[in-house]
């Protein structure tokens, strides 16, 4: 799957600009704040319906103006497809695919499949359980559409739940009714932790070859770790007994949205014992296993968005990058160029 062209008006420090890219790898070049990341930014708003820098869409539109769009056109297989972003400060949305209106975010994917690495990302192995479970979550929805609903439901059930617990603390006779929450919150929490803890042991068989290699012959191993026991009946029965405890915190201690992702580096534990770049590196190697996941599940290759990492690796670490992304369209931003090949190279910031 590649992009052939992007075209912006008004998205943040742009006006106006055309890019057009290769089937491989792009190199997007240019002095600090000329907008690179926010290229990559657009991208990923294509792909996934919202930006990974903002949750407020009115940031994007740039300053001057009322209303930022966005569109570009791909190719996946032999067909090509069309998507476009609009939005205005009353807080219009216009998004197309394929010159159709749609009307949610969420309907984009499965369109435009991209893997983004930031540098940001090395808060996958040194921040907390919710980043990890980010990670996880993110990946899942994009190669399992249904997977977004479970997750939705799991989580307005949960909601559901902590405010009857709410209750419960001032209205005792109403605890009759917990039994019914917990019986769903434990289907629609089974189904999660299941898909995650499918998903990140196929993961980790990956991750700990591309990063063998990637690290010059650590070992990497990502475990899924549930806080509810191994099954249905422990999970039962934690839940029941920590019903007390609930309704006293006013809040759900049990379930998949407490769970974790433990990453080890030669036995030990990443986010206490290994150093940033140590983080970064490992955070990067998920990431490149997710591209093989990815290519797996829809037969064909995500759009890799590497932002800002180049600079500070090593020739070999560089070679050893550009080797798995060969044969894929990739984006690559950096200050300039830090590896000399016959890369179409995008300039910004120059007339
Ligand atoms: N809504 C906006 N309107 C205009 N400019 C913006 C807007 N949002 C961000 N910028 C500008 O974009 C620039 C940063 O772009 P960025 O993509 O992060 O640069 P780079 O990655 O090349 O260093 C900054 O100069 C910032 O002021
Ligand atoms: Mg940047």
């Amino acid at each position: 799957m590649y992009i052939e062209k992007l075209k912006l008006e008004n998205y943040r420090n742009f006006k106006k600009l055309y890019l057009e890219f290769d089937k491989g790898i792009n190199m997007v070049l240019g002095n600090n704040a000329v907008g690179k990341t926010n290229i990559l930014e657009c991208i990923y708003l294509l792909s996934r319906g919202r930006s990974f820098k903002t949750q407020r869409l009115n940031e994007i539109i740039n300053y001057d103006e009322n209303n930022f769009y966005a569109s570009l056109k791909a190719v996946r297989g032999s067909g090509e497809f069309s998507v476009r972003y609009g939005y205005n400060r009353d807080g219009k949305k216009q998004i197309g695919l394929n010159g159709m209106n749609i009307n949610k975010n969420s309907e984009l994917l499965g369109n435009l499949y991209t893997i983004l690495f930031v540098p940001e990302d090395l808060y996958i192995v040194k921040g907390n359980p919710k980043q990890r479970r980010n990670f996880i979550d993110e990946v899942l929805m994009q190669i399992r559409p249904n997977y977004r609903y479970d997750l939705m439901r799991y989580y307005r059930t949960l909601k559901q739940r902590n405010n009857l617990l709410k209750n419960i603390a001032t209205k005792p006779s109403l605890r009759y009714t917990l039994y019914s929450w917990d019986q769903q919150i434990i289907a629609y929490g089974l189904k999660i932790a299941s898909m995650r803890s499918r998903f990140v042991n196929i993961i980790s068989g990956i991750a700990s070859r591309i990063h063998k290699k990637l690290s010059g012959g650590e070992e990497l191993d990502v475990k899924y770790i549930v806080n509810f026991g191994n099954n249905k009946d422990d999970y039962v029965n934690l839940i029941k007994e920590s019903a007390d405890k609930d309704i006293s915190y006013g809040l759900t201690t049990i379930g998949p949205h407490r769970d974790d992702i433990k990453i080890l580096l030669d036995g030990r534990e990443a986010k206490n014992y290994s150093s940033q770049g140590q983080q970064k590196t490992i955070a990067l190697s998920l990431k490149l296993s997710e591209i093989k996941i990815v290519e797996k599940e829809i037969g064909e290759s995500p759009i890799f968005l590497l932002d800002d990492v180049f600079s500070e690796l090593d020739e070999e670490r560089k070679g050893f990058i550009i080797d798995t992304i060969s044969g894929m369209q990739s984006l690559i931003t950096a200050n300039e160029l830090y590896l000399e090949g016959d890369w179409n190279k995008i300039r910004l910031g120059v007339v």
